[in-house]
């Protein structure tokens, strides 16, 4: 008997998620750790407490709600994703995987799926980087592989370091690895996103199945020149660090288009923040600081343009006499998601006669630090238009619950047939 996931509940509960951080134009900010994303994750806690999941909360919140199969004791399949948001983002960025992973489950329970291991409906803290410029922090943290020198430029616009908001939960540099969730009780990790891309639109696919993900180099650019009077200062006197930060704002854009090429891995560059001091009409711009982040799914690529973008960055600082310091964030490198679970994927898809499209993902999510630690794969479902990170992201529900269907057949599929 095929079973099915009950549609108007998890549309229901999507909805109710994104109306915790709704803003001007349907936007939705929830960032990490603030008042909103915390009740995003109690309003997780009591959906799963009422689908009688047995709820495990980590140091850093990270949330399982684990749903034991005849075999309480063997490694679990987790499915999951991450609640918090960009600043005026969408409702399905992260909530459509987590909400996703819950409607499996609670389909596969209240059927009586007998499953040979565990599922866990998990929710990742911290997953965007909008906050500290720091992304995957949960997953980041469960796998084991936040370094002590990624906290220490991880600092939000309004001063709080990462590290203080880590400490208050007892998470320190010595013991970042106490977080660490053991491997051999895991299976695998599955993901259900939203593509935020314009490809399966593009190609009129219902599904994508995700073959890597590209990684970024992240760091922070600061530029430090003169402060001064902007009516009184001859233009040959001045040190402005904005005209200078906008000079390698546009050689971001510049060689990254140049490395645009999808066969050796397309690059991508963006400066998305930046700190004007003093940031007034009428004074030059003593101090800049901006964001860089290059991703790409090549290795190489990335590094050959983030090496580039740093050596830009210098020649300008000396061309205009002004200070310079580049302040590391995160180094990644690109993922592969387990190719066994490409031609599994693809069987449901082509069982049902979904048209599917393999492909890799240009964004970040959990699973690439999962992948680190088990056997992950992601399940992407169209964006209209390819917009993300706005609150003009949008998905169609019947694809929303499409995916989530997709995710249950994949998660009794690994269940039963990974070891
Ligand atoms: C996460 O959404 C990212 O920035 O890729
Ligand atoms: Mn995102
Ligand atoms: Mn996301």
């Amino acid at each position: 008997m095929e079973i099915s996931i009950n549609k108007e509940r998890l549309l229901r509960d999507l909805n109710a998620v994104s109306r915790i951080g709704i803003g001007d134009h349907g936007s939705v900010t929830r960032l990490v750790f603030s008042i909103k994303e915390l009740r995003s994750r109690q309003l997780l806690i009591h959906l799963m407490t009422q689908a009688g999941l047995k709820i495990h909360i980590d140091r850093i919140g990270n949330i399982f709600g684990r749903w034991n199969g005849a075999n309480p004791k063997a490694p679990a399949v987790l499915a999951g994703s991450h609640l918090d948001t960009v600043v005026q983002g969408g409702k399905f960025d992260g909530p459509v995987g987590v909400i996703g992973a819950l409607e499996a489950v609670r389909t596969l329970k209240e059927n009586n799926v007998a499953l040979p291991c565990p599922v866990e409906v998990v929710c990742f803290v911290g997953e965007e980087s909008s906050r500290f410029g720091f992304s995957t922090l949960g997953s980041s943290l469960v796998a084991g592989v936040v370094q002590k020198k990624d906290l220490a430029n991880a600092v939000d616009a309004h001063g709080t370091k990462l590290e203080d908001i880590l400490s208050s939960m007892g998470i320190y540099r010595d013991n970042l690895a106490s977080i660490k969730r053991d491997p051999q009780t895991v299976k695998a990790y599955l993901e259900l996103h939203i593509e935020q891309g314009p490809i399966l639109e593009a190609k009129n696919k219902k599904i994508g199945i995700v073959t890597s993900i590209a990684a970024p180099s992240r760091f922070k650019v600061v530029y430090a020149g003169q402060a001064d009077h902007s009516g009184t200062t001859p233009m040959e006197m001045r040190k402005d660090a904005l005209v200078a930060a906008a000079h390698l704002i546009a050689y971001v854009e510049e060689i990254a288009s140049q490395h645009s090429d999808t066969e050796k891995g397309r690059v991508v560059g963006t400066v998305g923040a930046m700190k004007i001091e003093p940031g007034v009409i009428n004074a030059v711009p003593g101090k800049v600081e901006l964001s860089v982040d290059i991703r790409s799914t090549s290795a190489e690529a990335k590094a050959h343009v983030a090496r580039l973008v740093k050596e830009r960055a210098h020649q300008i600082a000396e061309q205009r006499a002004i200070a310079l310091e580049i302040l590391p964030i995160r180094e990644e490198e690109p993922v592969p998601l387990d190719d066994s679970l490409l031609p599994l994927i693809s069987e449901i898809c082509e069982r049902k006669g979904i048209d599917y499209e393999v492909m890799p993902s240009g964004a970040g999510h959990d699973a690439m630090q999962m992948a680190k630690i088990t056997c992950a794969g992601m399940i992407f479902v169209p964006s209209r238009r390819g917009i993300s990170h706005s609150p003009q992201e949008w998905t169609d529900p019947e694809d929303i619950c499409l995916g989530a269907q997709i995710l249950l057949e994949t998660i009794v599929r690994v269940a039963n047939e990974k070891n």
